[in-house]
């Protein structure tokens, strides 16, 4: 454990996968945010934000509002001892990603369904209900007959075990929040794009890298054809989303604590002519698209459209263009990417 914690008043505000891609970067737009809505609808400030991860998380020693905590989400007793009696807000990202996920059904199922009965285990031993707030995904939905464009009315039939955990996992924060023991929030996200780093073990990954790595003059085969059409949103976005999520009255969510996020869909061919467009005076790496049966299925399986007008009549909204996608990512991350500062 590293940081020191502020006692008093104020938001106790956990991030599980706080190490992630997404969890730091939500962590990092909360602490300059500097406030939350608490339980009763009154804005407090953040009085800490404690970042829980199987690694640690690095790059927030400068503000001591911030404790890390190296632990495993799939531990009962640790994900309690974390979360504690008094926390207001839970950020549940703590995951591993679709492919991962589906190549371990163990690994898979402790961390992504366990993981997600553990926070509300703890949740439930609290004096105040926390607000949690839960990074599902759209791979909830699947499987033949699906349509193009999935909306807050298509049934979820999700067709790999990270889309099965993460179905479960909204509906048993539904039923908590049913039973006020927490007050749930679900986020459907799409293809979080651009991810920095490297690609990583999601079938969806070089939706990211084909921008990333060209942007960075390194040569990139897409695995998928110009045609593959996928739904996106940007990082930028999407903490936007849990932010905003967060922050919405209770009332105005009702019964139902699940929402669809709005991607912009986008081809591969389309997000090459972007990374081209806006690429001023950089030297790219070369875009081929070597087409690999394998991952082409999958990306065909999937839904290329999503349209979330439940989550966009609460104020989260969707990337204006491919162009803004690639734009924010040369803006917020490429020379971090260049520098290998991730
Ligand atoms: N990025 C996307 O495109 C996308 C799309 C849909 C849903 N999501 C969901 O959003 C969330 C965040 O995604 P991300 O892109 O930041 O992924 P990420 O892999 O960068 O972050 C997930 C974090 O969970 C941590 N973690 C893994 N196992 C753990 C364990 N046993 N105990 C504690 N922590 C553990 C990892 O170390 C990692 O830091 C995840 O729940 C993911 O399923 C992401």
């Amino acid at each position: 454990m590293a940081g020191a914690e502020i006692k008093g008043g104020g938001m106790r505000v956990v991030i599980t996968g706080g190490a992630g891609f997404i969890g730091k970067r939500l962590a990092r737009q909360i602490l300059d945010r500097g406030h939350l809505t608490d339980a009763a609808g009154v804005e407090q400030p953040i009085a800490s934000v404690t970042l829980f991860d199987i690694v640690e998380a690095t790059g927030f020693d400068d503000d001591p509002r911030v404790t890390t905590v190296s632990g495993d989400i799939a531990d009962r007793a640790q994900v309690a001892s974390v979360l504690g009696t008094d926390a207001d807000s839970i950020f549940h990202l703590a995951a591993i990603v679709s492919a991962h996920a589906e190549e371990d059904y163990d690994l898979g199922m402790r961390i992504n369904l366990d993981g997600t009965r553990n926070v509300i285990e703890a949740a439930r031993g609290m004096a105040t209900p926390p607000k949690v707030v839960f990074a599902s995904s759209v791979a909830v939905y699947g499987g033949t007959g699906l349509p193009d464009t999935v909306t807050d009315e298509t049934p979820i039939t999700p067709q790999t075990s990270y889309g099965v955990a993460k179905a479960c996992g909204e509906q048993l924060l539904n039923d908590a929040s049913r039973k006020g023991f927490l007050d749930a929030r679900c986020l459907r996200l799409p293809t979080i794009s651009v991810r920095t780093g490297k690609p990583n073990r999601a079938a969806s990954t070089w939706a990211s890298s084909m921008i990333r790595e060209p942007l960075c003059g390194v040569d990139m085969d897409v695995p998928v054809s110009p045609e593959s059409a996928m739904a996106l949103m940007s990082p930028r976005r999407v903490v936007d989303a849990f932010i905003t999520a967060h922050e919405v009255a209770a009332e105005r969510l009702g019964d139902w604590r699940t929402l669809l996020l709005s991607g912009f869909t986008a081809t591969a061919g389309e997000m090459q002519a972007a990374v081209l467009r806006n690429r001023g005076n950089r030297k790219l790496g070369a875009i081929n698209f070597r087409p690999d049966p394998k991952t082409q299925a999958i990306v065909d399986g999937w839904p290329s459209g999503t349209s979330g007008a439940r989550a966009e009549a609460l104020g989260i909204h969707t990337d204006a263009s491919i162009d803004e996608i690639v734009r924010h990512f040369i803006e917020d991350d490429l020379d971090d990417q260049i520098q290998g500062r991730f």
